[in-house]
Formats: C-alpha cells, structure tokens, sequence
C-alpha cells in the first residue's frame, strides 16, 4: 500500500464517522506516525507506506472514532509556536487564551520590562517575577518565559497530574524555560513566601463554568477534558473569587492581574476586581471579538 492509499483510506474512515475535516486530520495523523509533514506526504504519495506507520495510525484513528479529541489523540498542541504535550490529565491550550498571553506580556512591556528573545548565554538571570496560576500544560507560563527573557515565571496548578505534564513540556522547551519554577498548591497559596508583594504580573485562566453547565457542553470536551480545569464550583465565579481576593497581596504595587474569563463574566469580574482594591479594570476581546479577558491593575495607567 502506497502512502497515499493509506492516506485515502484514513480518510474515508473518518468521513463516515461523521468529521468535518477528515483529510485535515489525517494530514496531522500521518505526519505523526510516519515524521513526513505536508509538503512530504505529497512527494512521497506513491512510495509504499511503513507497516508500522499504518498499524499507528489505524491506533490513532480508532481513538478519533472513539470520540477523543484530536490534540490527545496526536499527543502535542502549538501554543504561542510552542509544542506542548497534552493529554487527558491537562486542559487543551485553546486559542483565545493565546490572546490572553499577548495581553499580559503587552502588560509587562508596559511595565517597562523588555519583551523579546532569550539570549542564548544569558542563563537564568532573572530581575523580576510573574506567575500562572492553574498553568496546566504550562501553557501560558512557557509563553511568558519566551517573550519575557528577564522574567522569573512561577507555574502553580493544584493538580499533581496537570504538573507532571507542565514539568514535561518545561524541560522539553529549551533556554527559556530554566527560568520557569512549578509549584503544586491552590492558587497564590503554592508559591514561596518570599514573592508576596513582588509579581509583577499574574496570568491565570482559571476553571470558569458553573457546575450545572458542564452538561451543555460538547461530549468532546465535557467526556474528556479534566473536570477541574472547567468547572469553579456552583457559580462559576468561585475561582475569580478567591484569586483577587488575594491578588492585591502578591501583586507588587503597580503589578497587573490578566485574567481569562467567559463572556457573560465579565460584569461580575470586574465588580470583583473592583471590590478588591483595583481601580483600573479593563475588559478586552478575543479574535471572535467576544468578552475575553480582564486586565485588572493596581494604580491607574496613564496610557
Ligand atoms: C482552564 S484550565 C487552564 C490551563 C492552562 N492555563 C491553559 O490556559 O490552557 C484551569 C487549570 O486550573 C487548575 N486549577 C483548578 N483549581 C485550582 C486551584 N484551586 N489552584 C490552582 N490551580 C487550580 C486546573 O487543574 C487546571 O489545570
């Protein structure tokens, strides 16, 4: 069987399973088990096809089938061009939160902190801290390493599984990533003492969904995704709740909180922020132009 035989039969499987993207997917699919990407699968469709790439992807195709989601399936999501294992253990890193990593690094630039690459001999010299809290893959806290080559960046999550994962793709990521530190704990709660009143910038996209929506979800989300890194408890707000109630604290006193949040939170959010101390706060929108994040700061920007 040729590459493009293999190729063609992925496919028809997929498309009578009912997927939308099927030869999308076995495009991903394929490059996987056999290492060929794109340009690769089309000059080598008429070489013959490993036996054991196909066994690998007939594998990959019955958990598709099963209903498992693609980014589990490959094993791997680009996140901010940063490849992040992923599996049932961590939340998929989602596009919109790579907005919310373009906000917060914008905040530190705005904070007067140098955005660009590492230098490579730098080590890891660091003259400030920020944190991600509810890092899950590391997703946000390994943007942040990347475009922050001063930063200090703390990765919690309370979830020991979620950090096996997080610790993988900080020692898979090169240079930048020997300024990333994981703790295990909730919230602020997991990090050192000594960064009280020091962070220049918190990030965290924390569960967000009331108990009592996780039903309304996609079977593919809601079947597969870790239930604790969707659902905050019965009002969806409790995690808000309890990060800027103690935000002030561990912020330094011009620092930032960037938070990622459903649309119809962002009232709420806000009037939270705004009980605890924060009388800056803005609310800004993701790529579908919906209430995405809010930016909630200290003292007042003048600019
Ligand atoms: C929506 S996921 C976000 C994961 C990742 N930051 C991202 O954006 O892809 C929320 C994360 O918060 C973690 N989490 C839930 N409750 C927590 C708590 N009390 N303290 C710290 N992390 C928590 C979950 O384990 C999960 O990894």
């Amino acid at each position: 069987m040729t590459w493009a035989e293999l190729r063609d039969a992925a496919v028809d499987r997929l498309r009578a399973g009912g997927f939308e993207q099927p030869g999308v997917e076995v495009r991903w699919m394929l490059e996987e088990v056999s290492g060929l990407d794109a340009a690769e699968q089309v000059t080598e469709a008429s070489a013959p096809a490993t036996v054991r790439a196909a066994n690998a992807l007939s594998e990959l195709l019955d958990r598709r089938l099963a209903g498992e989601p693609l980014q589990y399936v490959l094993g791997s999501w680009s996140f901010c061009g940063i490849d992040l294992l992923v599996d049932r253990r961590v939340l998929i890193p989602r596009p919109e939160t790579e907005v919310v990593a373009q906000i917060a690094i914008a905040e530190a630039a705005r904070l007067g902190e140098r955005v660009g690459s590492t230098d490579a001999w730098a080590g890891a010299i660091t003259e400030y801290a920020v944190a991600d809290l509810g890092t899950g893959s590391g997703a946000l806290a390994l943007a942040l390493a990347f475009a922050l080559p001063e930063a200090e960046v703390w990765a919690t999550d309370v979830d020991p599984d979620a950090l096996a994962i997080a610790r993988a793709n900080v020692a898979g990521s090169g240079t930048p990533s020997a300024r990333v530190r994981l703790a295990e704990g909730s919230w602020f709660a997991a990090l050192p003492d000594g960064l009280r009143g020091r962070l220049r910038v918190v990030v965290a996209n924390p569960p967000y969904l009331a108990a009592d929506e996780l039903s309304t979800l996609p079977p593919e989300v809601a079947d597969w995704e870790p239930v604790g890194a969707l659902v905050s408890g019965r009002t969806g707000l409790e995690a808000f709740e309890a990060i800027l109630a103690a935000a002030s604290e561990w912020l330094d006193p011009t620092g930032t909180i960037v938070l990622e949040l459903a649309p119809h939170q962002a009232e709420p959010v806000a009037e939270i922020a705004r009980a605890n101390g924060f009388c800056s706060v803005e609310v800004h929108q993701d790529l579908a132009g919906r209430d995405r994040v809010l930016v909630a700061r200290r003292v007042e920007s003048d600019g």
